[in-house]
């Protein structure tokens, strides 16, 4: 086993444990939107930030990355974190104003509002990959990808050609955290499978 602290209380992980899955063990909030442990983790929100210190030095990292070592010393909440995690909340809010998901994990860590411009109104995907990912892994089948780079990332059929690959398992939708695949599916609900497809 491998013994580091987390807030002052040693904990201890299983060899492979990141530090997000030891708090989790131990109970110790962080939140996250882009972990499901049932896939593997991309890092892709950066709301899991911890602070990592060693005497007077001390850098940020994401915990559902970041691999538990023997001697961390971890804390999940102080001034640097909360901040951190303020901006990521106010990045979020501004990147998908239609997800009441975020808003209410958000204001349950008191973020209300963002003083980040947003530029679509409907915009709900925060192109975390998670759908993409249970798709892969999980599902076997990879009907969905994240395509496209920069600002134009969004999830798609891979290479943008139209896919008959899905058996509308429904995975995608179960694991999005912000309601995002849930309004695609309501959007399309009735339409055959085939053309259903070809819209994500
Ligand atoms: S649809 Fe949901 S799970 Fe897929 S990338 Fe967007 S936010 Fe993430
Ligand atoms: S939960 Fe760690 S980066 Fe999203």
């Amino acid at each position: 086993m491998i013994t580091f602290d987390i807030n002052g209380q040693e904990v201890k992980a299983r060899p492979g444990w990141t530090v997000l899955e030891t708090a989790r063990e131990y109970g110790i909030d962080i939140p996250t939107l882009c972990f499901h442990p049932a896939v593997s983790a991309s890092g892709a929100c950066r709301l899991c930030m911890v602070e990592l210190r060693e005497g007077s030095w001390s850098k940020l990292v994401a915990s559902c990355i970041y691999p538990a070592a023997e001697g961390l010393q971890v804390h999940t909440e102080t001034e640097r974190v909360r901040n951190v995690r303020r901006w990521v909340f106010e990045m979020l809010l501004a990147a998908c104003p239609a997800s009441p998901e975020i808003a209410e994990m958000a204001a349950r860590y008191g973020v209300e509002g963002t003083r980040f411009k947003s530029h679509n109104p409907q915009q709900n995907c925060m192109v975390c990959g998670l759908c993409a990912r249970v798709c892969e892994e999980v599902v076997g089948l990879s009907a969905i990808a994240i395509v496209d780079r920069g600002i134009h990332k969004r999830v798609g059929a891979p290479f943008a050609k139209p896919t008959d690959v899905c058996v509308a398992c429904g995975s995608c939708v179960t694991i999005c955290p912000t309601g995002a695949m849930q309004t695609l599916f309501d959007s399309v609900r009735g339409v055959p499978i085939t053309a259903l497809t070809q819209l994500v």
